[in-house]
């Protein structure tokens, strides 16, 4: 079976990301696209060869050729838009963070499994052969015991006036655009964190939202995990893990085409970079056919967004 999918959002993940790999997927047909501007719609439509194009959600999830959404909207927009995707019977792959708040998680996290539907989140870092390369490392003792990771991010969503940086739609800014990236990198790779600390400033553009944060996530007995992620300069793109036994760094993994480098002790790690999105899209249609978890999963989403918030309200417990 073809799995027809409908994108909502005309932005920047949709367009670039989402739409070819959505076209490039075994399995998937792009069916049609929500736009809150017809003409918009209609011309991502045409751009991208969909047939159908809406303004209006509730007619969108009516037609019989949709039976998929991926949400590419603004943070606070995914979570009705999540709820009427899978009260509609349609399979939905959310883009990150789930959403703002953890109530809001909660609220979705109850629809989607009364649904029944199929929830991926859109972690694409797990879909990263660079990250995947350093977690089979790990996984086999390169390092021995890993005992600090840490990461540095830097997001191009750097608009001032954009939604990233207003509170009617996001409450995180540079977490949002990349923090909750390697959040999600190290639940993966080391599991829960037991707390979290950290501090985040907006100094530049005074926005409501993180213009610079830090995490630090704590595993006791085991390793301390740090994040620093900005909104405002340009050029971070680094992970370093320190173990045992040695180092593992990677270079330039980010982003929808990686290139990147790994080096293991300083020597060089080859690895074949591919489209996270297509891998991403992938994983999502076999998720849906197999009827299987997806990779990233609901569960990933309403943990990822509990340590973003406890680090905002500056109380170490994170608490579901
Ligand atoms: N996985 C990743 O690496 C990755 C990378 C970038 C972004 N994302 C996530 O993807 C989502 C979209 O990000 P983006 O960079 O594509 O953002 P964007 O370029 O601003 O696009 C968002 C789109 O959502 C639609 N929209 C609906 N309600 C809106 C509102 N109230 N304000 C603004 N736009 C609204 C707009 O399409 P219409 O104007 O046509 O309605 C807009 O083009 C976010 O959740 C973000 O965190 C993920």
């Amino acid at each position: 079976m073809t799995l027809g999918i409908a994108l909502l959002g005309t932005g920047v993940i949709a367009d670039r990301s989402f739409a070819p790999a959505v076209q490039a997927a075994a399995g998937a047909q792009l069916v049609a696209v929500l736009s809150r501007d017809k003409s918009r719609g209609a011309d991502f439509a045409q751009r991208h060869d969909i047939p159908e194009v809406y303004d209006d959600l509730a007619a969108l999830l009516r037609s019989p050729r949709v039976d998929a959404v991926i949400v590419a909207t603004p943070d606070a927009t995914h979570e009705p838009q999540v709820i009427a995707a899978v009260q509609a019977g349609k399979h939905v792959l959310c883009e990150k963070p789930m959403t703002t708040t953890v109530a809001g998680c909660q609220r979705m996290a109850e629809v989607v499994r009364a649904s029944g539907m199929t929830f991926a989140m859109g972690y694409t870092w797990r879909f990263n052969q660079g990250a995947q390369k350093i977690k089979a490392m790990i996984d086999a003792g390169a390092i021995g015991q890993v005992r600090y990771a840490r990461g540095l991010l830097s997001t191009r969503a750097q608009d001032p006036a954009g939604w990233r940086a207003h509170s009617a739609e996001a409450r995180y800014w540079a977490l949002s655009g990349v923090g909750t990236h390697l959040i999600d990198l190290w639940r993966w790779y080391f599991g829960e964190p037991a707390s979290v600390g950290g501090g985040m400033i907006s100094p530049v553009h005074h926005s409501v939202n993180d213009e610079i944060a830090t995490l630090v996530l704590l595993y006791p007995d085991r390793l301390l995990a740090e994040l620093t992620v900005t909104a405002v300069f340009e050029g971070g793109n680094r992970v370093e893990l320190y173990g045992d036994t040695g180092d593992l760094i990677g270079e330039g993994l980010s982003g929808a085409r990686p290139d990147g480098r790994i080096t293991h002790n300083g020597q060089p790690v080859p690895f074949q970079p591919v489209n996270p999105f297509l891998e991403e899209v992938t994983d999502f249609v076999e998720a849906v056919q197999q009827q299987r978890p997806p990779r990233a999963t609901l569960e990933d989403g309403l943990r990822n967004v509990a340590i973003m918030e406890a680090a905002r309200e500056g109380r170490m417990q994170i608490t579901l």
